[in-house]
């Protein structure tokens, strides 16, 4: 088992220290970031673009998925291993428990999935099962072609909503959450009101942890980065230091920075 686990960033949560999390698709890099002290690795299917060149998440299989869970958990250094589901592995409760065994078969200790309320029973069944899940809210990737683009979410009377999902899910067992492209306010408020950490990525200084794709902290994913990145490796002199820098920065609360998150 990992050295840093759930109860970990429980604790830390109670206690407000800031915690991060990066991705990691493969053994070194894995190394590389759990050694710096990052708390949490996400395999993410943004694999799917980072590694394989597509233009979305969409293509990601499950093959894949365990694949590379395989990788990260071979280098991981005691970092809490978090194993996305890809696009349709957890369209229904049956091939959800099928899966996301296979993932924690891999290596993972969390499985994450995108949506809202609907996965209430999802979440029970998992937990039931002894599969503690992370719930990816607000700009979910793989839900790119019914928003029409990748835009922020929870703006206007879809914070409620947004609210809503979150708390009935953390009722319903839910071990973590990710906020992705949510309103600075909106996350400040989801992280008060659910007793579980919850992770943010564009979604403000507030939430107890922050995720970034590590290719775009290290500033090496091509086109024009996302508004809530930063490239930490622009001020660092090798890929470890610029990890470290990533992770002092989230505890010290100076990243991210007011600039790095949108308005209501
Ligand atoms: O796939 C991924 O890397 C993610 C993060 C951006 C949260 O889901
Ligand atoms: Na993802």
């Amino acid at each position: 088992m990992a050295n840093i686990t759930l109860t970990t960033l429980n604790k830390m949560k109670a206690s407000g220290e800031k915690f991060s999390v990066l991705t990691a698709y493969d053994a070194t890099f894995s190394h590389v970031v759990s050694k710096a002290g990052i708390e949490a690795i996400l395999v993410g299917d943004s694999l799917g673009m980072v590694l394989q060149g597509h233009d979305s998440t969409l293509p990601v299989t499950m093959d894949t998925m365990i694949y590379h869970t395989e990788c990260v958990s071979r280098g991981n250094q005691g970092a809490l291993l978090i194993a996305d589901m890809p696009f349709m592995s957890f369209a229904s409760p049956e091939m959800t428990l099928i899966n996301a065994g296979k993932l924690m078969a891999a290596g993972a200790n969390v499985v994450k999935l995108e949506g809202g309320s609907w996965l209430k029973e999802t979440v029970q069944q998992l937990s039931r099962n002894g599969v503690p899940c992370c719930i990816h809210l607000g700009l979910t990737p793989q839900s790119v072609n019914v928003f029409g683009g990748y835009k922020v979410q929870g703006r206007g009377d879809a914070a409620a909503q947004l609210l809503a999902d979150a708390e009935q899910l953390a009722e319903a067992g839910a071990a973590l959450f990710v906020l992705e492209c949510v309103p600075t306010p909106l996350a400040k408020e989801i992280t008060k009101r659910v007793n579980v950490p919850v992770i943010g990525i564009g979604a403000g200084p507030d939430t107890d942890g922050q995720v970034l794709v590590l290719h775009d902290m290290l500033g090496i994913t091509p086109g024009k980065p996302a508004r809530f990145v930063k490239n930490f490796l622009a001020e660092a002199d090798s890929i470890p230091a610029a990890i470290e820098a990533f992770s002092h920065a989230v505890k010290s609360g100076t990243y991210p920075a007011e600039e790095h998150g949108f308005k209501e």
